[in-house]
């Protein structure tokens, strides 16, 4: 399959055009992928069955992941679900449109192969103009993972997205970088109280403004335990994988620098190529090493933004190992840790 691969610039014709052409691929079944204000997404028509069937065929997922539908206004949710808990409806006057993904017990209508089987169902109205746009013009609710092959770090750019799908889907829409760059936060409100299942940019802080009490899924505590199974199963996977083997290193920045340095010279005295991920307070503090700087400690919205880019990097640049500073699990920072433990198959050193 040919992928096409347009930029969409605002307002002009060009790009109007290659909206329409994108909005009749989902209407008829094809696969879009399109940016959001998070990471690029994988569209396919979430009524479609076999629409949505595709999307695990051309990103290589285990089919019991369940898909996030994307709606463009309010008035698109109530045909997915079979009712609209207070605290949900609370939510979503707050964040949305944003990055935040709510669980709700799901309409029937909804294909299983959506839900991975499940009774519930993951909707999300994204901020990104470009998105609501799409669906908007498509007339269905938008079926979307992220835009990565299975394993590898979601894409949070159009570039991203066409070296994992080209070839494997029908169109790629380039509205350039996103803004946040790591996925959504995800809320249960299914049950009688709401749970966090995943972190994101609208942060456990700002939930719990709205929402009087937040629990937090018992899986996203840290190692996975066998005995714990995650609300989203998207959750148990090795996601956001690099290809090299990742480890963090958390402490005071000193230690940490130092640490980090002792185990660069040993892995490369044993002739590894090396990486470290660090920030731009503390670049000068490796004098050996590929070195990455990730962002701002002093803005971590810069770190969440790169995050994913670096980790990619990484891969190109054939690494066999990566060692990384940590940061605070607090606002933003949960979300930033959770994506890079992961990653790390929760590989620490704590110094
Ligand atoms: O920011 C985002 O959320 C991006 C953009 C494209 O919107 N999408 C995204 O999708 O990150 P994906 O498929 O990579 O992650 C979806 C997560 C998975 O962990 C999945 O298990 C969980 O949502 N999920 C989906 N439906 C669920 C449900 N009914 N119950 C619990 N978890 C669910
Ligand atoms: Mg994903």
């Amino acid at each position: 399959m040919e992928t096409k691969l347009v930029r969409i610039e605002n307002g002009d014709e060009e790009s109007e055009k290659a909206l329409q052409e994108a909005a009749r691929i989902l209407r008829t079944g094809g696969l879009v992928a399109f940016p959001t204000e998070t990471v690029y997404g994988l569209g396919a028509n979430a009524w479609d069955e076999t629409a949505a069937g595709k999307i695990y065929a051309a990103k290589g997922r285990p089919s019991d992941n369940p898909l996030i539908v994307h709606i463009s206004s309010i008035g698109e949710l109530k045909p997915l679900v079979t009712n609209i808990p207070e605290v949900g409806r609370r939510l979503a006057d707050a964040f949305w449109p944003g990055p935040l993904t709510m669980i709700f017990p799901k309409n029937g209508r909804v294909p299983d192969t959506t839900t991975g089987g499940l009774a519930t169902v993951a909707v999300r109205m994204p901020g990104d103009a470009v998105a609501r746009r799409l669906i908007a013009l498509a007339g269905v609710p938008v079926a979307a993972p992220s835009a990565n092959l299975s394993g590898r770090p979601s894409p949070t750019t159009a570039q991203h997205v066409w070296e994992d799908m080209k070839g494997r889907i029908e169109m790629i829409l380039d509205g350039g970088p996103v803004g946040i760059g790591v996925e959504s936060t995800i809320v249960d409100v299914s049950g009688t109280v709401p749970v966090l299942l995943r972190p994101g940019a609208v942060t456990l802080e700002m939930l719990k403004t709205v929402a009087k009490t937040v629990e937090i899924d018992a899986a996203l505590g840290g190692k996975p335990d066998p005995d714990i199974r995650p609300k989203a199963p998207g959750m148990k996977y090795r996601h956001y994988a690099p290809k090299a083997e990742l480890t963090l290193v958390e402490g005071e920045a000193g230690a940490v620098a130092a640490k980090i340095n002792q185990l660069v010279k040993e892995r490369m005295a044993s002739g590894g190529r090396v990486g470290i991920i660090c920030t731009e307070e503390t670049r000068g503090n490796y004098p050996e090493g590929l070195l990455r700087s990730v962002g701002k400690r002093s803005q971590e919205e810069t770190i969440a933004h790169n995050l994913f880019a670096v980790l990619r990097d990484f891969d190109d640049l054939q690494v066999d190992c990566i060692y990384s500073e940590s940061f605070s699990r607090e606002h933003l920072g949960y979300a930033i840790m959770n994506r890079l433990t992961k990653a790390a198959g929760y590989r620490m050193i704590y110094v």
